[in-house]
């Protein structure tokens, strides 16, 4: 059976902080099939990040269902949660979220660490993924030594080198000049046709999101627009 790679269905998530409850979901409903390449925009405290945070299995809802290749992330154990994690999905974050006394490598290597993948497989495995992202000249540059778009780009070889089904970034060139934000978008969606990789871009940034297929609007929590 065929299922969408994301599905929603009327979620709601309320954080509760003490005594007061802040509903950043109110009832959301979407779809996102197997490939596709989706921009989610919507302005600030709209719920774009605890969109992303359910959609990778990262957090619960307070009430309605999300499914993630069919699955739901709720009736799971917390073992098959970490694999879902692991196997279906790569995260690409802002501030890029590289650990500093690490090289590029090091880096990438990382995810194949928490699987158990032996050493040599390891190695092998993370510089052919930084060379998908042209980065084979960096592998053993720490994060300082390398340009924010390089350090973009070491973060996205550590989304795939696990071979994700899905990759989830948020606001993924909102720390990058024009030129970086360009190849990094670029890389993304190259990604995205090249493997199959379904895409999902929270982003502010009107070029970040103009070669998605479709582009979703959030505004308090729900969706308001598609095109
Ligand atoms: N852990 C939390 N505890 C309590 N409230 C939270 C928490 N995380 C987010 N919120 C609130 O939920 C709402 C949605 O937040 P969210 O981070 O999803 O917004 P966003 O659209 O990603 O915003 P931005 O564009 O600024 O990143 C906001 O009102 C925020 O203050
Ligand atoms: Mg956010």
């Amino acid at each position: 059976m065929e299922f969408p790679a994301i599905k929603f269905e009327n979620v709601w998530k309320i954080y509760r902080m003490g005594a007061v409850e802040v509903p950043a979901l109110r009832g959301l409903n979407i779809e996102i099939k197997r490939g596709e390449h989706v921009a989610v925009m919507g302005p600030s405290g709209s719920g774009k990040s605890t969109f992303l945070h359910l959609a990778g299995a990262l957090d619960k809802p307070t009430r309605g269902r999300v499914l993630i290749e069919g699955k739901d992330p709720s009736k799971l154990s917390d073992k098959e949660l970490s694999m879902l994690r692991n196997r279906y999905i790569g995260f690409v974050f802002q501030t890029f979220n590289l650990i500093p006394r690490l090289t590029a490598l090091e880096n990438v290597m990382l995810p194949l660490v928490l699987r158990g993948i032996d050493g040599a497989e390891r190695i092998k495995r993370a510089r052919e993924a930084l060379e998908q992202v042209g980065l084979g000249h960096r592998i053993n540059h720490r994060p300082t030594e390398m340009s924010g778009g390089e350090q973009q780009r070491v973060a996205i070889a550590r989304a795939i080198v696990t071979n994700p089904r899905i990759i989830l970034a948020d606001e993924p060139t909102g720390n990058l000049d024009s030129a970086s934000a360009a190849e990094v978008v670029d890389l993304l969606t190259k990604l995205n046709r090249d493997l199959g990789i379904t895409l999902v871009v929270v982003t502010h940034n009107p070029e970040t999101a103009s070669p998605a297929q479709r582009i979703v609007k959030i505004r308090d929590g729900v969706i308001y627009e598609e095109n």
